[in-house]
């Protein structure tokens, strides 16, 4: 049988990897600055995240939610501790976008209303709600396209105001740091006025933290360097360091009601050890504060290249942006220096999401490594 045929592939085949580095069936070494789309947290193969999967699927790797299950509490209190989120509940599922379902579902039935507003170049994901608060027409199906949802353009005081105060929105769903679109970030302003407008409407604001979450941008989830308090939180990717696991977090004004959400595979026992591992992790080796450092250094290397126009994102959710669009520049540093790096719906930016594991010397290879490709690039134009 042949596989249906979606995912434009490159010509590389991993076969193991550990912490920033991935190796291919030829035993080519691959620095990995993408973490497989922002997955990758605490480093591939990490011993204790591979002693805590390999003892939990010894004891029990699965079981429904109908059933006690003290991981799940145990994630929820570890959680609570390294967002300071304390008061609110955690519900486990799979995905990001099943996380962006739950989300928009649980805000359609506190508030009883359906429409959503979302932002120009979001990205959410790619089933049903998720794929129609996303701003790309391409990927919507018309079953998808019957969602009620309007975008505006982030910093638009008056179109936001305008919306909700129609009070038929449900939900107002942002990213702190765009992730797929290409790493934009509404002002501070614009997302105390989120917030504000939210509250005055009863709209729920939905924070998308499924890429940006989890420590990758140096505070625990992104929209945690301003001083709000979103109605829901959506996490995943960085979550289980590659064991699929999502999640939402819900603020304590939300019921929850028996059978509102569910799912068969949500918060199973080895999806919440994984997590669990990965918080022991982030803040055994306090990853979250070292991901500030990189950035830091991460911005001063780019100084020193004239052909950068701008280094975009916070953390380890970066983008570096040039004025030409950086297909064949992505692909020499594949093929020619062995650096995993990533693209977005922005044709002229490279993302750079590594494990939070990354040192110094994984950038210099990788600054050092641009720099040639950028003059093979120049050569060949
Ligand atoms: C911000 C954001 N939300 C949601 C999703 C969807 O997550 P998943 O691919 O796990 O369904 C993504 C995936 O890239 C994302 O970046």
């Amino acid at each position: 049988m042949k596989l249906f045929d979606v995912y434009p592939l490159y010509e590389v085949t991993p076969v193991r990897a550990k912490d920033v580095y991935v190796y291919d069936d030829q035993g080519v070494e691959y620095l990995d600055l993408y973490g497989g789309h922002a997955v990758i947290s605490i480093g591939h193969a990490h011993p204790h995240y591979v002693a805590s999967l390999s003892d939990q699927l010894d004891k029990i790797g699965f079981y429904s939610n109908a059933i006690q299950n003290p991981l799940q509490l145990q994630l929820a209190d570890a959680i609570g501790d390294q967002s300071c989120l304390h008061s609110y509940a955690l519900f486990l599922c799979s995905s990001g976008a099943e996380a962006i379902e739950n989300a928009l579902k649980l805000a359609s039935f506190h508030t009883q209303r359906k429409k959503v507003l979302a932002f120009h170049k979001s990205f959410h994901g790619r089933t049903s709600a998720a794929v129609a608060v996303t701003d790309n027409k391409a990927i919507t199906a018309p079953l998808n396209a019957q969602h009620e949802v309007d975008f505006i353009a982030f910093n638009d005081l008056e179109a936001l105001k305008k919306a909700l105060a129609s009070k038929t929105y449900c939900a107002v769903i942002f990213e702190a740091i765009q992730g797929v679109g290409g790493l934009d970030q509404p002002d501070e302003a614009f997302v105390l006025a989120l917030e504000e407008q939210c509250n005055a409407t009863g709209t729920c604001l939905i924070a998308d933290e499924v890429q940006a979450g989890f420590s990758r941008t140096g505070t625990f989830f992104a929209y945690q360097h301003y001083p709000i308090q979103p109605h829901i939180i959506t996490m995943a990717k960085g979550m289980g360091n590659g064991f699929p696991i999502g999640g939402i977090l819900v603020h304590p004004n939300i019921e929850a009601q028996q059978g509102m959400l569910g799912t068969t595979f949500g918060g199973n026992h080895l999806a919440c050890r994984a997590s669990l591992a990965v918080l022991d992790i982030l803040q055994k080796d306090r990853l979250q504060e070292h991901a500030k450092h990189m950035e830091s250094y991460f911005r001063e290397k780019a100084e020193h290249l004239s052909a950068i126009k701008k280094v975009k994102g916070r953390g380890l959710m970066l983008g570096i942006e040039f004025d030409f669009e950086v297909g064949a520049l992505r692909k020499s540093l594949i093929y020619d220096h062995y650096i995993f790096t990533g693209g977005s719906s922005h044709k002229k930016l490279i993302r750079i999401l590594p494990p939070l594991t990354v040192q110094k010397h994984h950038i210099d290879y990788f600054f050092s490594a641009l720099e040639k490709a950028l003059e093979q690039n120049t050569q060949t134009a």
